[in-house]
């Protein structure tokens, strides 16, 4: 509908306490006023098997339709040694597959991404755009939502509290939306 953008947004961490989980929480509270957003947990992803990508297990299917039906996606990704996480690839490596079969074929996508140390995922998002242009999505280039010392800015209960992160997560939802729009002509 004309208008109306709904987001799926996914986190790239199974952990409960996950600071990832807690930035698609704040943007899932600041998207009210711009867009429908929901959330897809990546847990129960089993390990990608290309002999079952004919056949994909059920929670895959999901991942897929859920893909399909959204607007544009919202990625939050943690850092796992300079790159991201493989749960994260993994879930993405199903998603791509089998050949022809992409479910995030030319959609629009951002990312953000929350870490404990310096650099706030800024490796971890260069590598996850770079499978993005392999699988032909429209990656948001600014804002950056870099997150970095994370500890300091998302309290225990999972709150982003830091003012100025809330600020750049919902410019970071303002220009998936005005950027979706501009993809399909609106
Ligand atoms: C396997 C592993 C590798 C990590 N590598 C990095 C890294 O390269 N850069 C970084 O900033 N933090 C790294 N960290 C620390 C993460 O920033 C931290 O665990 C963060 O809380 C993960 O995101 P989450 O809270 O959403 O689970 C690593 C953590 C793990 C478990």
């Amino acid at each position: 509908m004309e208008g109306s953008i709904n987001i799926l947004g996914f986190a790239g961490s199974l952990r409960k306490g996950s600071y990832n989980k807690a930035l698609l929480s704040a943007a899932l509270e600041l998207a009210a006023k711009s867009a429908a957003m929901e959330t897809f947990d990546l847990e129960g992803i089993p390990p990608f098997n290309q002999d079952m990508e004919n056949q994909p297990p059920q929670k895959v299917k999901e991942f897929k339709a859920r893909i399909r039906a959204a607007d544009a996606i919202l990625i939050a990704t943690p850092e796992y040694n300079y790159s991201i996480p493989g749960v994260l690839k993994n879930a993405i490596d199903w998603a791509s597959r089998p050949y022809g079969d992409n479910a995030f074929e030319g959609k629009p996508a951002a990312i953000m991404g929350a870490s404990v140390g310096m650099l706030g995922t800024a490796r971890a998002q260069y590598d996850l755009r770079r499978s993005f242009v392999f699988l032909n999505m429209y990656i948001l280039n600014r804002p950056e939502v870099m997150v970095p010392f994370a500890h300091d800015k998302i309290d225990k209960d999972g709150k982003v509290t830091d003012e100025k992160t809330r600020e750049k997560i919902r410019e970071l939802l303002e220009s998936l939306v005005i950027w979706t729009k501009r993809l399909r002509g609106e």
